[in-house]
Formats: C-alpha cells, structure tokens, sequence
C-alpha cells in the first residue's frame, strides 16, 4: 500500500489540476478559490487520462449524454497501469459496497434501469408527501430531547450529532424497515466507511473502512434473512418477496447492494445538508429575518443551500467511447470529473454565484443531485427532509447561535460537518 500511496501522489502531481484539492487539507477544507482557479482555464482541463471541469454546461452535457458511464466497477480500468497493480494487490473487497458493481449508482444501462425501477415508486414525489408529517413529529421529538440536552449541559449541545445526523438515519430506517434502536451503530459504521468515497486512502482508512462495511454488510444480510422468513410492511420486505416470486427478481448480491446503497445514501448525504444550511442561516442574519417574515420561501432556502455548498461536490464518468466534449476530444475509457460544487457557482447560470440568497428565482436549476439517468433516487425525499429539519430547528431557536469552532469532515466528495457546537437560546 505504500507503492499505491506512492503511485497516488505522483499521479496528483503529474499535472493534474486537481492536484491541490486532493492534497492540501486547507484546500479540502474551502475548496472554493480552487474551484475559481480551474473556471478560469478551458471548460475542461486535465492531462490525458484525467481530465476535470467545474462548467454547469459541460457537467450537465457530460451527464446526460451516453457517450459516458458510470466510473464503477471498472473504477480501475483508467487508472495507470502502476495504480491497477496495486489495487490489485490490495486484494479483493471483502464484502459488497454500497457503491461498487452491481450497485445502481456504479453501472450503466441496461441494468441500471432493472435496479433502479425495483425501488423508484417508494422515493417519488407522492410518496415522499406522505412521510413529511411523521418527519415533522420525528424532528419536533429530536428538538425536545437538544432542549433537554441542553439544559443539562450548560446550554451547548453538537447540532450535529444530536440533530442533523439522526433526523434523516431515523426516517430512512422507518421506511426501510430497519430497527432504529441501532441508529447510533449505523451512523458509526456509516461514517468509517464514507472515505472510500474519495481516492488515495492511506492504508489505516482503508482498513477501517473495509471492518466497517464488513459489519455493515454481514447485519445486511443477516437481516434480508430474516425479512425473508417473516416479511414487515417495508420497502426491503417488498423487495425480499419481489426477488423471491419473480424470475426476473434481484440475486441476493443485487438485493444487498440496493440495500446498502439507499440506505447509506439515504443518511449520508442529508446530514450534509441540513449542517451546512444551519452554518449558512447562522451566517446570515437578513435571510433569517426573510424567513421569519414569509415562510413560503423554506423549499427555496433548500435549494440554495444545495447550491451554494453542495454536500455532494463532485462526481466523475468514464468515456464508453472516444468523443468530444466542448470542443476537446476525449479517449475511450478517459475518466471526466464533474464537480458539480463549482457548476453550481457558474457565474453564467447564478448571477452573483457566491451570494446566499434564499430569493433566488433559479436555484433549483443546481446540479447538487446530479443530473441524467443518475439523478439522485432520493432528491425528493432529501428535499423534504431539510426543508422540514431546517424549518422546525429555526422556528423553535429563533436566537440559535454556534457556539465555538465548527469542525468539518475530513472528506473530498461529502462536504458538511463532523461537530457543529451552538446554543440553542429560549424556545419559541
Ligand atoms: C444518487 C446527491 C440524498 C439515494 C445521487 C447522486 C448525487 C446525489 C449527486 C448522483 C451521483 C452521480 O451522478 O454519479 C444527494 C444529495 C442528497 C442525497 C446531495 C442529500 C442532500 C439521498 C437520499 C437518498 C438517496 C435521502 C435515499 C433514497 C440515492 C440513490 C442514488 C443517488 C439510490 C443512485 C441513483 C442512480 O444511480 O440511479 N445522489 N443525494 N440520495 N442518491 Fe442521492
């Protein structure tokens, strides 16, 4: 893993000009300026392999079109040869990830469609509606145990790991039919295996992360087993039963891998959100006094939260063919990265990109849940939740406050906070 380390870091400085976001912790830290640096240059840029862009037009082209696919299980087959060796030698994955093969997230059409249609009907728009109340009544539950929390702790509490963190975990539990009791267990397991998200480990992430999903997957398991012999009235119990009936039914590696998939990203991310929009009202005082004043404008305050500091910063495709994108040619197999992050601060979409404003007329127009065939299975759900977190929080801590230093994930792709201390000051 040392030759990996090694192959890893003179790759990021073979001239790649995302070299510095992968490196430089005060970079990963606010990644914004380098984002400006790189909108400076061509619409895509990058070496031969590697090539990266932060244009709204060039990420949504790249996304929507079919001449690219999903990095995925062949995540290895664009790295340099020295890389693939050495993935190689790291040895197979011992259990099955939430994003790699046969994952939705990490394949192509026409499977993509098979995995994907199994689980859509339970994330539309319809019935998203029709868990905002129980979300409601889970946050006002969450609110009274911060208030109480609180009280005993001289008034600070972590809006993190008593908030943001279990609201959405809690709710995609109900919905998948997975004991809440153990909500602590999976936010643990959930946040040693996020890293695996980002390249270049060192060999200790990397080990944690493998324990991790390891749990992870053999209580997955042991669990689908269970719903099998006693099948609840939850999403994983209809699907357990679909597999089991239908010809055409998920193996039990398909079943595991959705499983996993929603479930991780039904909790991840959202998280993100809701901790990054509390940092960004905190920031802005004017826009609390907006809100206060009309709260019509919480769906927007999403979305303008979603775009200014996307939880998800970046994505990347790979070329399924040689092609050309905004008038630079592309190799079969080239890998493209999109940061959606930037593309949403593109100064040709969002007037005034940097400015927080809860009145934008087209914030929904960001590309923070992705777009094409990928567009996140879970936007509506997401939405739903921050709106519903965001509102209930500010509504009852009208002088909520940080209290004391923020400390952010160590993470590239997921942008949000590990702790954010507040005060939570006398309830409305
Ligand atoms: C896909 C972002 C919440 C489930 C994605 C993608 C993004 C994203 C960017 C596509 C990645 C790509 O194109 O390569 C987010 C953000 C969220 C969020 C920012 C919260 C603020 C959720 C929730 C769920 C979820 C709550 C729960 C169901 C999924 C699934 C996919 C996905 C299953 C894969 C879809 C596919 O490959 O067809 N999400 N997500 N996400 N998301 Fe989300």
């Amino acid at each position: 893993h040392g030759v990996m380390r090694l192959a890893i870091r003179a790759r990021a400085r073979a001239g790649n000009p995302d070299a510095e976001v992968l490196r430089d912790p005060a970079v990963r830290e606010d990644p914004f300026a380098h984002y400006e640096r790189l909108r400076s240059s061509r619409p895509l840029v990058g070496g031969a392999f590697s090539k990266i862009s932060v244009h709204h037009a060039v990420c949504t082209e790249v996304l929507r079109s079919p001449d690219f696919g999903q990095i995925g299980g062949a995540r290895a087959e664009g790295l340099p040869p020295v890389l693939r060796t050495a993935l190689r030698l790291a040895g197979p994955r011992p259990s099955v990830g939430p994003i790699d093969p046969p994952s939705m997230l990490a394949v192509d059409p026409p499977e993509h469609a098979r995995y994907r249609r199994l689980v859509s009907r339970a994330f539309s728009a319809r019935a998203v509606a029709r868990l905002r109340e129980r979300t409601r009544a889970i946050a006002d539950e969450l609110l009274d145990d911060l208030e109480r929390e609180a009280a005993a702790s001289g008034g600070r509490v972590d809006l993190v790991a008593r908030y943001a963190s279990l609201l959405p975990v809690t709710v995609i539990s109900e919905v998948l039919g997975v004991p809440v009791s153990m909500r602590e267990q999976f936010l643990a397991w959930g946040d040693a295996a996020t890293p695996s998200l980002d390249m270049g480990l060192d060999w200790r992430t990397h080990r944690s992360v493998e324990r991790s999903l390891g749990e992870l997957d053999a209580w997955f398991r042991g669990h689908l087993r269970r719903l099998r012999r006693e099948p609840g009235d939850d999403l994983l119990s209809a699907l357990v039963t679909a597999a089991a009936e239908d010809e055409d039914g998920l193996t039990e590696q398909e079943l595991l891998s959705t499983a996993l998939l929603v479930f991780g990203a039904g909790f991840e991310t959202t998280v993100n959100l809701i901790g990054n929009g509390a940092e960004r009202l905190f920031a802005s005082p004017d826009q609390r006094r907006l809100l206060a004043g009309d709260p019509s404008l919480w769906p927007n305050v999403v979305d303008e939260v979603l775009r200014v500091e996307s939880p998800v910063q970046r994505t990347g495709r790979r070329a399924l063919r040689d092609t050309t994108v905004a008038g630079v040619p592309v190799r079969r197999g080239d890998m493209v990265i999109l940061v959606l992050a930037a593309a949403n601060r593109d100064p040709l979409v969002f007037p005034d990109p940097s400015v927080f404003d809860v009145t934008r007329a087209n914030a929904r127009d960001h590309v923070a849940f992705s777009s094409g065939i990928h567009f996140c299975l879970g936007a509506a759900l997401a939405r739903m939740e921050g709106e519903v977190a965001l509102q209930a929080l500010f509504e009852r801590f009208r002088h909520l406050a940080p209290a004391g230093p923020a400390r952010r994930r160590g993470t590239i792709i997921l942008r949000g906070h590990a702790s954010l201390p507040v005060t939570l000051g006398p309830a409305a």
